[in-house]
């Protein structure tokens, strides 16, 4: 039984941060984790995936290119297990990482399973725990199948992307169910490894909430790499076998069957709100299941009792869980911080070419009837993506006619993940189109392609 200011249910990248914050707000921390440092990030999501993403560029950037940029290599094998523990090594050092950083901030780490009582108490095995000033929630989510037609993931034939990791060789063929950020990461991991992958979406496009220009692009880009893309496609039927699945999917009005290996379910994860207590305390869940939070102070139904990341509600991403963990710690410690502005969250696919985005896509600017103005620039007028064979995609950029206020931003390229940062500072300023261009952007880069958009916006493009 000890006794701290602060008590983060989940060491994840929400409450890693939140605690390393508190206590450099000199407030006592403590972390109550049930498994390694990290959370599902550093284990098995985000940092393992870019490892196997990495692997997967390498290998298609060798099997395509290397004749022309003067390499000599022989047929590119290769070896799934092999990029797949190299992936473990890099996420067990970032694992390793998280706990350095719990020691250097004198946070203490309660290993186990906690579960909330009333009085800002957390019960750990047989030990009670006490806050002074706040319990907070950050214990994430999980992956989920879709039962209702027979697709429950039983860790062989229909794996998630939990097993996906550990895999020891890629499948032959994989069918890869629901197209949002984990589906189009894993079907690009799987075809560079040499697996036949169809992947299947029920909305009408591929990277759903992307502007449909986005989605247009990476569906090309992975047509032409071969992943059978089905979109507008629902699979009906689930025959799940010892060896392998067969799947009945409705698509453009036919019925078709498709046999494979085995089926990756990313349709979606489920948050851990579950058997926490949260009843007993009387904190309350939204509509949708995500734990009802003040979106300033980040504060549930309850006194006391805070909730940050996946469970708090969408956007389930790193780094929105990470702002609200350093937030919610500047709360609690009497501080008024910075709003969270929700509206100017990147979103990056970490897929080849990779897909990122800021603000509003343009359906939802029509939508709103906005009176906006488009830019674009192709990345096959940049001069430095033409140096490096890269030159799939586009940056858009979409500006309110009136004041050149950024409404939203697209890009998709070899590097839009590093790209899009430029425009949500721009966005989180307040910048317009015109202050984009007055920064002098180096050349050649493919951030150019920015600056041109911007110009591009105002109807004065240079190089095209
Ligand atoms: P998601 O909700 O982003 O995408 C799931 C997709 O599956 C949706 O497009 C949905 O329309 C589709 N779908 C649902 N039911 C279906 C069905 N029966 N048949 C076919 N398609 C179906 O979920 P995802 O990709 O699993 O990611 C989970 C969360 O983790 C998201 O919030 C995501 O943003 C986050 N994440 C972010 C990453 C990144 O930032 N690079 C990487 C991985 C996950």
């Amino acid at each position: 039984m000890a006794q701290f200011d602060v008590i983060i249910l989940g060491g994840g990248p929400a409450g890693y941060v939140g605690a390393i914050r508190a206590a450099q707000l000199g407030l006592t921390a403590a972390v109550v984790e049930q498994e390694k440092l990290g959370g599902v990030c550093v284990n098995i999501g985000c940092i393992p995936t870019k490892a196997l993403l990495h692997s997967a560029w390498v290998a298609s950037i060798v099997a395509r290119d290397a004749k022309e940029l003067g390499i000599e290599t022989g047929p590119v094998k290769t070896d799934y297990g092999v990029a797949m523990k190299r992936s473990r090594r890099v996420a067990e050092q970032n694992s390793k990482g998280v706990e350095f950083l719990m020691k250097k901030h004198k946070v203490t780490v309660i290993r186990g399973r906690g579960v909330l009582q009333p009085g800002r108490k957390v019960k750990v095995g047989t030990d009670v725990h006490t806050a002074t000033k706040a319990v907070v929630i950050a214990t994430g989510s999980r992956v989920k199948g879709i039962p209702q037609i027979g697709l429950e993931i039983n860790k062989t034939t229909v794996i998630s992307s939990d097993e996906a990791l550990f895999l020891e060789q890629a499948p032959k063929t994989m069918a890869v169910i629901g197209a949002g950020a984990v589906g189009s990461e894993f079907a690009d991991i799987f075809t560079a490894f040499g697996t036949k992958v169809t992947l299947i979406e029920a909305l009408p496009r591929i990277l759903p909430i992307e502007d449909a220009e986005s989605s247009d692009v990476l569906s090309k880009s992975f047509r032409k790499r071969g992943i059978a893309v089905h979109a507008g496609a629902k699979v009906v039927k689930a025959d799940v076998r010892k060896d392998g699945v067969t799947l009945t999917v409705e698509v453009g009005g036919k019925t078709e069957t498709i046999e494979v290996e085995k089926v990756l379910m990313a349709a979606g994860r489920a948050v851990n709100t579950e058997d926490l207590g949260l009843e007993d305390c009387g904190v309350q869940l939204t509509d949708r299941g995500f734990i009802k939070v003040d979106p300033r102070t980040l504060q549930t139904t309850v006194p006391g009792y805070y909730a940050i990341g996946d469970v708090a509600g969408p956007p389930m991403l790193a780094h929105k869980g990470s702002r609200e963990g350093v937030n919610v710690a500047e709360t609690i410690a009497g501080q008024h911080p910075h709003p969270i502005r929700y509206d100017n969250v990147p979103s990056v696919t970490y897929c080849h070419p990779e897909v990122a985005s800021i603000g509003l896509t343009e359906e939802q600017c029509k939508e709103q009837k906005l009176d906006y103005q488009v830019g674009r620039f192709p990345l096959s007028a940049n001069g430095r993506a033409r140096a490096s064979n890269e030159t799939e995609g586009f940056v858009k950029i979409i500006r309110d006619k009136k004041y050149g206020e950024i409404l939203g931003a697209h890009i998709v390229a070899s590097h839009a993940s590093e790209m899009i940062h430029e425009l949500v500072v721009a966005r989180e300023n307040e910048y317009t189109v015109e202050e984009i261009d007055l920064a002098i952007h180096a050349h050649p880069t493919l951030s150019e392609a920015i600056a041109e958009a911007a110009l591009d916006s105002m109807g004065r493009v240079l190089n095209t």
